[in-house]
């Protein structure tokens, strides 16, 4: 069976989503393997997000990740990386699809960065890359 990391991002603690989505991951039927509140420093941030050093959105997505709490989460299920991203929608939330987690709650605030509720990693690799970050 695969893992994926799944973080509900600031936004979505910030307004209170986290059962909401929670909900979604489970009637899924995906396993909750591991879950915290996690608080995370500029240094753990860059490492997570190395792929996308120097584009224009690089620095609003740390501030913005640094504005307040988020929750990791250690998901497992058969192809749950596809799965989550799947119930997630696709990045930008003002077109991802209703009845995904970004086309639901999300939209556009006029920020630098877009605010899109929740993370999930994109590939085996990542995963297991991402993981290790999040819960050492
Ligand atoms: P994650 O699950 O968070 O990794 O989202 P993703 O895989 O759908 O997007 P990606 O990894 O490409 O980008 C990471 C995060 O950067 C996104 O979730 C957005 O918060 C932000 N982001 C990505 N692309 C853009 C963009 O073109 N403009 C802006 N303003 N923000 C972006
Ligand atoms: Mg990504």
């Amino acid at each position: 069976t695969e893992e994926t990391l799944v973080l509900v991002k600031p936004d979505g603690v910030a307004r209170g989503l986290t059962g909401a989505i929670l909900a979604r991951i489970e009637a899924k039927g995906y396993a909750l393997v591991d879950i915290r509140l996690v608080e995370p420093d500029r240094e753990t941030l860059a490492q997570h997000y190395a792929e996308h050093e120097g584009k224009p959105f690089y620095e609003p997505l740390l501030e913005f990740m640094l504005s307040g709490p988020s929750v990791a989460i250690r998901l497992a299920g058969n192809r749950v990386i596809e799965g989550f991203r799947a119930l997630a929608g696709t990045t930008d939330p003002t077109t991802a699809a209703p009845g995904t987690i970004r086309g639901d709650f999300g939209r556009d605030w006029g920020l630098k960065v877009q605010q899109n509720l929740v993370h999930g990693s994109d590939s085996v690799e990542s995963a297991e890359r991402e993981l290790a970050i999040w819960f050492a």
